[in-house]
């Protein structure tokens, strides 16, 4: 017996010695030092001797499992090194490859025209003011002079919520009423403010009208404010906008929140005022509807249309996009295509 662990000793070493990686370094120890493995075996028929020889048996096949298990230890950390490098050697990462670009979003066109909006009349002296979106009829008609059953509530086909009385904003006018409210202090203080933001009409959408789009609404209330002013301010915006030599002209028009009103009208900046495709060959594009705010409205707003007056415009972001970039159908603005949008 002592023979046969002898050279079972001898084999197992040579085994190991062999053993190039993690699977056959298992392998090894169960066939040897395993439950069932050879070693095992061995020691555990000792008893099986005569009893004068078990001791020394017993002994050497004790020696030669620890020897066996410290020979098992030594391979198997060479083996993981090895896997180790390895690993390291195919997975080598190349530092002087390119990065993976990270993709970054872009403005919307509208967002750009507003950042626009907002540097051109902050630096006139106006003050940004956000008002709600969801509206109360009284606030989008009846505080500005617009009673129910007016033919000019025809032309703002109203999106209804189930609160009754509650609606979403037509127009950004309502915030006329709101800003003179909160800012005016009883009537007591002049203002300037824009009013952006998105509105809502229950239109037929086509390429040339959708039923929400944003506006971007003026409010002055203050001592001496008259027409001239108006027409000063609005210019002064257009030469900022479209470029110092923008000609104006000024049409008559009606709003029942002002009086008078006018439809702001800046010479084509495509053709000059020789007639384009863009212009419809008339040289002139709206770009506003205004006028000095109605004694009613001043009223509603907290202020005494006898001391105090103002005036107001409404102007469409989207149509000056439009205008800028040659585009030709508004329903893109809202259909987050990325092909129209990544061209901003
Ligand atoms: N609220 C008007 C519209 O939506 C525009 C406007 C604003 C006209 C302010 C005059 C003064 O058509």
């Amino acid at each position: 017996m002592l023979e046969q662990l002898e050279a079972l000793y001898k084999e197992a070493l040579a085994e190991i010695e062999n053993v190039q990686n993690t699977e056959a370094l298992h392998e090894w120890e169960i066939k040897y030092l395993g439950k069932k493995g050879s070693v095992t075996l061995m020691l555990r028929s000792t008893g099986q001797l005569p009893k004068e020889e078990r001791a020394a048996f017993g002994q050497r096949a004790n020696t030669i499992k620890e020897a066996l298990t410290e020979a098992f230890a030594a391979r198997e950390k060479a083996v993981q090194d090895a896997e180790l490098a390895q690993d390291l050697e195919a997975g080598e990462v190349d530092v002087t490859l390119p990065g993976r670009p990270q993709p970054t979003g872009g403005l919307h066109p509208s967002t750009q025209t507003f950042r626009e909006l907002y540097r051109i009349w902050g630096d006139m002296g106006f003050l940004v003011y956000r008002s709600r979106d969801v509206e109360t009829d009284e606030m989008n008609f009846s505080l500005l002079n617009i009673p129910e059953h007016h033919p000019a509530r025809d032309m703002q086909d109203t999106f209804y919520t189930t609160e009754p009385g509650v609606i979403l904003r037509t127009h950004t006018s309502p915030g006329q009423i709101r800003s003179m409210r909160e800012l005016g202090q009883n009537g007591t203080q002049p203002i300037r403010v824009i009013l952006p933001g998105m509105c809502y009409r229950n239109e037929q959408v086509t390429s040339r009208s959708e039923m929400q789009f944003h506006q971007l609404e003026g409010v002055v209330v203050g001592k001496n404010i008259r027409m001239s002013d108006l027409k000063g301010t609005v210019t002064e915006f257009a030469r900022r906008m479209f470029g110092k030599n923008a000609r104006m002209r000024f049409r008559a028009s009606y709003f029942p929140f002002t009086e008078p009103s006018m439809e702001v009208d800046v010479e084509c900046f495509l053709c000059g005022g020789d007639g384009c495709k863009m212009c419809k060959y008339s040289g002139w594009l709206e770009i506003a509807g205004s006028g000095m705010m109605h004694p009613v409205v001043l009223r509603n707003g907290g202020y005494d249309p006898t001391v105090w007056s103002g005036f107001a415009f409404g102007m469409g972001p989207e149509r000056m996009t439009i205008l800028k970039h040659g585009i030709n159908d508004i329903r893109l603005f809202w259909s987050n295509d990325l092909r129209f949008l990544e061209q901003f």
